[in-house]
């Protein structure tokens, strides 16, 4: 049992996002750390109330506490307001989003020995989404790129590698069609490759990888990718390891940091407390290792493995019949 108590701020999210939180925060004051949650909303619910989806208050309570556990949050279709995932990690400058991505032993899955990180660049590219109407039946999407976005995202890629002692990391463009833009994004992580002799940096044109991942995902270690390119290889390489139930992720500046799941806010289970609560449940270890609490993120991260082990205790994404609740009391009895 940990001394120290913390104040994080909690992000419900919308969807299955309060119920995977919630379970979150059981699982977690099971283990023992002590968590003043500072919950704030944030999506199209508070719309209405704020004119925006991410209010300031949110934008302030992750300043001030510095951490943040996250929900999924719906972003409309072709239409409507901007994401609010896309402002908060711009405005919050949340530059690297990180997704561990291993197998997991006991989980049946077509791979056994996965054991990759992604690192993707998150605040530029042409997920920002700056569009606009040139005319009628024309449109535009301007892909903004900066040397200064591509070095930073490039050096944490390899820091990491470093500090996980990982011998690889491979930069994953479209080079050959956009020159200029993915050019200057391996041109950065080529000069940034230079400064880490130790460390084996390759380049694969983002189809060929997606193809290569699907074969033989062993042969990656570190994947470094903009925006775009990440937010789909992230789902790709979910679905090497058992799905998106149970991989988790964060957003990371030098000031903050976001956790929260690969996944979005599953509208087809939404409420029915089917949900797999297992990737923000990790999500929130990570979280926990972010605060120094390496027991407790460990003894969770083996309790969440425990849990999926058993075919009797795997939600219906995992091919089982346990409901969101069943599958964290286990997790919550294989703590104790
Ligand atoms: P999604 O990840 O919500 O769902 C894709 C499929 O995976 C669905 O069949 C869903 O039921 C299943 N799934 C996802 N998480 C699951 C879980 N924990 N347990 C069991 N099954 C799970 O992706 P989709 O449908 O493309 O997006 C839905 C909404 O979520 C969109 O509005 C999108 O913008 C938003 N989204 C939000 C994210 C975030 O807040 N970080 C990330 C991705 C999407």
């Amino acid at each position: 049992m940990s001394t120290h108590s913390y104040t994080v701020t909690l992000i419900p999210g919308d969807g299955i996002g309060p119920e995977v939180t919630e379970a979150a925060e059981r699982v977690v004051a099971a283990a023992g750390v002590k968590i003043d949650w500072e919950r704030v909303e944030a999506g199209a619910e508070v719309i209405a109330k704020h004119g925006t989806p991410v209010p300031d208050s949110v934008l302030n309570s992750v300043r001030r506490n510095r951490v943040a556990l996250k929900g999924p949050i719906t972003t409309p279709v072709g239409q409507g307001f901007q994401s609010a995932n896309v402002t908060l990690r711009k405005a919050l400058d949340l530059y690297a989003c990180v997704r561990p991505v291993k197998s997991i032993p006991g989980l049946p899955t077509r791979f056994e020995d996965v054991n990759l990180v992604v690192v993707r660049e998150n605040t530029e590219g042409l997920y920002a989404g700056l569009e606009h109407r040139v005319a009628p039946g024309i449109v535009e999407s301007l892909k903004v790129v900066t040397e200064h976005a591509c070095l930073r995202i490039a050096r944490f890629a390899f820091e990491l590698a470093e500090r996980q002692g990982r011998d690889k990391v491979t930069a994953i463009h479209k080079a050959n069609i956009m020159k200029l833009t993915d050019g200057l994004f391996l041109e950065c992580a080529r000069k940034v490759a230079r400064g880490y002799p130790e460390i084996a940096y390759d380049e694969l044109i983002v189809d060929n990888c997606a193809m290569q991942l699907v074969k033989d995902p062993s042969r990656f270690e570190v994947l470094l990718l903009d925006n775009l390119y990440g937010d789909i290889v992230s789902d790709l390489c979910a679905g090497l390891v058992g799905g998106l139930g149970v991989v988790p992720g964060s957003n990371v500046g030098d000031d903050c940091a976001l956790f929260e799941a690969v996944h979005g806010s599953a509208p087809d289970i939404a409420g029915k407390r089917l949900a797999n609560p297992s990737a923000v449940i990790l999500s929130a270890a990570e979280m926990l290792r972010h605060l120094g609490e390496d027991g407790a993120a460990h003894a969770i991260v083996r309790a969440v493995h425990a849990t999926l082990t058993d075919p009797m205790t795997r939600t219906a994404d995992l091919g089982g019949t346990a409901t969101l609740d069943r599958m964290t009391d286990a997790i919550i009895g294989h703590l104790e």
